[in-house]
């Protein structure tokens, strides 16, 4: 079978044989084909990438009809159940699991830059008291640049390193600063003698108790919704991040772009959707009337589809486990029956079946996040803090591929031209 395609633009007459590659083909190739020797090549319009790759990736694979989500080619259901967070960090950010030695040295470093500069605890003092905690980890994250400025020297491997060690060790410490200050709290220190979602547990609720024990039966769950979050290969945010990274501008800086697309209710914020949204139908009761609305356009059933899953998102049914497991500890949120409810409606609407509409990753989360006693707008921090190794991992991939550009696309001009200026006093008189 030859792999390529024969194209004929019908304007000349001219036919081209455009080479296909792993299922795609060159948008340059395709700028070759042109009406005549001076105008511009033909070029692809695709408003918000929906079909086309941006770069090569090993990292993480998806499969959306099938409902498959892989890192590093380890399915996702194994590494929930038998990894650690820092594990699966670890196998993004290096491309394999670890040897005892890799991951007694990953973890030691990693627990031991949790620390930041007091001027960062200063500055993050200085927001405002009802501050959204993901405003504040966007601006702390990007001004970690300015705390290390040899950050911008990413050609160098070992500079590399030692910054993704730091944001990976940082994050969960900018991220509970951002719950406290909303609550008046004093902000906690990290406590080097727990794990990493023992110590973000710690910093989130420690109060005067020498010594904070985290519940391991928390700590477990904490830990398996960080994995599930940990990477998604070519999303919103991750796509911001490569984007800034292709400027080559130092990794807080393009992983504090990541943090602002996760912030939008369409991407990570849709978990804090979800949940102001279930509180809005109030009961069971008010289920078919909230359809009804969706389906006349009205309204969006926040946590349910996805670009990619056409299926149900592997990511919401571990969710679903880990919720009952928190549940446990922390008894029922009544929240679940009406979240299992609409689940079970829109599964059987044909609005949604039509459309391969299925619960995705926010559909449970914010339920658990609320058992946990975290506010709603500190949702997608725990996001983020998950999706920090993934954006990461993306970034140095970005570094290391020849191939890449500086993210720049096309548009198609659709305005005016060669108009002439007349000055303001002249067109104001
Ligand atoms: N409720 C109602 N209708 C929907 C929904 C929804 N949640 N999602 C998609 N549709 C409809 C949409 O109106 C369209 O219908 P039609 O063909 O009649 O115009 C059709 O389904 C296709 O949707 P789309 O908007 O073209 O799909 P997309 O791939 O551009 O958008 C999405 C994907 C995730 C933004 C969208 O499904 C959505 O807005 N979902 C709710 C927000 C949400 O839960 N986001 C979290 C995504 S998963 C975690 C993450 O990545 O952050």
């Amino acid at each position: 079978m030859t792999e390529s395609l024969t194209v004929r633009d019908n304007r000349t007459g001219t036919e081209y044989e455009v080479p296909i590659t792993d299922g795609t083909i060159r948008a340059a190739d395709i700028g070759k084909i042109k009406a005549s020797e001076d105008t511009p090549g033909l070029a692809v319009y695709d408003p918000g990438f929906v079909n086309t790759a941006s770069c090569r990736s090993s990292i993480t694979y998806i499969d959306g009809d099938k409902g498959i989500l892989e890192y590093r080619g380890y399915p996702i259901e194994q590494l929930a159940e038998k990894s650690s967070f820092l594990e699966v960090a670890y196998l993004l950010i290096h491309g394999d699991l670890p040897t005892k030695e890799q991951y007694e040295a990953w973890v030691h470093h990693i627990t031991y830059h949790t620390f930041v500069h007091e001027n960062v605890k200063d500055f993050m003092q200085g927001f405002r008291y009802d501050a959204h905690p993901m405003g504040m980890l966007m601006a702390s994250v990007g001004a970690l640049s300015t705390f290390y400025p040899e950050s911008r020297n990413i050609s160098d491997a070992d500079n590399r390193n030692i910054q993704i060690i730091r944001m990976i060790a940082k994050m969960p410490t900018l991220g509970a600063w951002s719950f406290r200050h909303a609550q008046g709290k004093p902000y906690v220190y990290p406590d080097n003698s727990l794990d990493y979602s023992g110590n973000f547990l710690s910093m989130l609720f420690k109060m005067s108790e020498t010594q904070y024990e985290p519940d391991p039966r928390l700590v477990k769950a904490l830990d398996t919704l960080l994995i599930l979050h940990a990477d998604h290969e070519q999303n919103a945010s991750t796509n911001a991040v490569r984007s800034v990274g292709s400027t080559q501008v130092d990794p807080y800086s393009a992983v504090s772009a990541g943090v602002a697309a996760l912030f939008g209710p369409l991407h990570g914020g849709a978990n804090e959707a979800v949940l102001r949204m279930l509180k809005r139908i109030g009961t069971v009761d008010n289920i078919p009337s909230f359809i009804e609305g969706v389906k006349n356009g009205d309204e969006r059933l926040m946590g349910f589809g996805h670009r990619v899953y056409k299926n149900y998102d592997p990511r919401a049914k571990l969710i679903k486990k880990a919720a009952e497991d928190v549940f446990e500890v922390t008894g029922t949120n009544p929240l679940l029956d009406i979240a299992v409810e609409l689940e079970r409606i829109a599964l059987s609407d044909e609005y949604f079946v039509k459309r391969k509409l299925y619960p995705n990753v926010d559909f449970y989360s914010g339920l658990i996040y609320e058992a946990l006693q975290f506010p709603p707008e500190f949702f997608t921090v725990l996001f983020a803090i998950g999706r920090t190794p993934g954006w990461l991992a993306q970034w140095l991939e970005l570094t290391q591929d020849k191939e890449q550009k500086i993210a720049r696309p096309k548009q198609i001009y659709t305005g005016e031209r060669g108009l002439t200026f007349t000055p303001a006093e002249e067109r104001w008189a």
